[in-house]
């Protein structure tokens, strides 16, 4: 196991990582005020690991809401199923809320924390690769509005994350890829070390190599923590970990969201963000075509979907809520782990990219 701490003052908190995690009570229970705990999770992950986590709160008073699944249900009438169980079993501000499951039950789980009586204990179980790289980890909690994604949260840390990468063998393959996306997103933000590993590692990851993928993590959390802990709520430098995703959230949008996950559409996002860096001589071809590479070894998507005109992309892409004062902002590349944020960069070279991705495919013509 490897343990790793996220330093936010009185909020800094561990992130344990590795197998059979969810054998051993010890890593929970220092973070257990109280006697009263909650277990959030849904109908798919809780046949798999909700029994093991129960067993691990022997002696506690403990309740479980079971979610339905899917991205659709990250919303506030799902949310109030967990305000309800909390109020129903009388749970006081010493409560703990457990999140077991993926980055829908994490935010979910996280938000209601925050605002039950004003703000209780959480602790993360991530289950998915991308809620143990990336949504467990830094704070961001809340669910979705019919008008937008994530619209409606708080920034509120848990008390410890625990990663037991035991959890991902029960992980379908596109999960698993969408999860390496933001592990990629990682080395290219500013970590040039850990995408060269990836570079020789992506078999022993895509076959789930417990020793490969306890690495991963760990250096994925590691960027993610120190990022996080330099700019807790996003004024700065946290913008960089949105690499990929001003496009990858037009790819969602368009498509409607489901159709591809989202770090397919991050996956693809980023090589777009690769390209366009190249279109300006920031990047050489060879740091484009190790980009595209990756990608490609990581089973991920790597062209947008042809159902989306350029039109279109552009339109999503300039109510993206990073934008200032209607300015697209994007994460760019001067290198491989070079990455900066800018609102200078040359709209017609984004134009002609998007042009060539996706007006010349010739179903869209005629
Ligand atoms: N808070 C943040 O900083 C942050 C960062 C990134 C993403 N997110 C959010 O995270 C969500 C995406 O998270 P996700 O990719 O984990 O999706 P998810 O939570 O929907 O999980 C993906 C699917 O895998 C299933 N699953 C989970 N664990 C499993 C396991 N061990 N075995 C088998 N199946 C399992 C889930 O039930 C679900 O069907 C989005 O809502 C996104 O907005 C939040
Ligand atoms: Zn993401």
């Amino acid at each position: 196991m490897q343990t790793l701490h996220v330093d936010l003052g009185t909020r800094s908190y561990p992130i344990h990582i590795g197998p059979k995690l969810l054998q051993n009570p010890e890593l929970l229970h220092p973070h257990i005020q109280g006697q009263e705990v909650l277990v959030v999770t849904n109908d798919t992950i809780a046949p798999l690991y909700l029994e093991q986590t129960l067993a691990l709160l022997e002696g506690y008073d403990v309740g479980t809401v079971i979610l339905p699944d899917g991205e659709q249900y990250k919303t506030l009438d799902t949310l109030n199923l967990v305000f309800d169980a909390l109020l129903e079993k009388h749970f006081t501000r010493r409560c703990t809320l457990i999140a077991l499951g993926g980055g829908v039950i994490g935010d979910i789980t996280g938000f209601a924390a925050a605002s039950y009586q004003r703000g209780v204990n959480f602790i993360q179980i991530p289950t998915t690769l991308l809620a143990q790289v990336d949504s467990s980890v830094g704070g961001k909690t809340g669910v979705n509005h019919a008008l937008g994604k994530n619209m409606i949260g708080a920034f509120h840390q848990p008390q410890c994350v625990i990663a037991d990468t035991d959890t991902l063998n029960t992980l379908d393959d596109r999960q698993l890829s969408a999860g390496l996306a933001e592990i990629i997103k990682y080395g290219l933000i500013n970590d040039p070390a850990l995408f060269a590993w990836l570079e020789e590692n992506m078999t022993e990851l895509l076959s789930r190599n417990s020793n490969a993928l306890m690495y991963a993590i760990e250096q994925s959390c590691r960027d993610k923590a120190d990022i996080v802990a330099a700019d807790e709520k996003e004024s700065g430098v946290r913008a960089l970990l949105n690499l990929g995703h001003t496009f990858g959230h037009a790819i969602e949008t368009g498509t409607g969201y489901g159709t591809w996950l989202h770090g397919e559409a991050v996956g693809c996002g980023m090589l777009m963000a690769a390209e366009l860096s190249f279109q300006h001589n920031w990047i050489s071809k060879t740091e484009l075509d190790r980009t595209a590479n990756i990608i490609k070894q990581a089973k991920l998507p790597f062209t947008p979907p042809t159902s989306m005109n350029s039109t279109q992309f552009l339109d999503i892409m300039s109510v993206d809520k990073k934008n200032i004062e209607k300015k697209i902002r994007l994460v760019l590349l001067k290198g491989i782990g070079k990455s900066f944020i800018s609102d200078d960069f040359d709209n017609a070279l984004l134009q002609d990219l998007l042009n060539s991705k996706l007006d010349s495919n010739p179903a869209q013509q005629g």
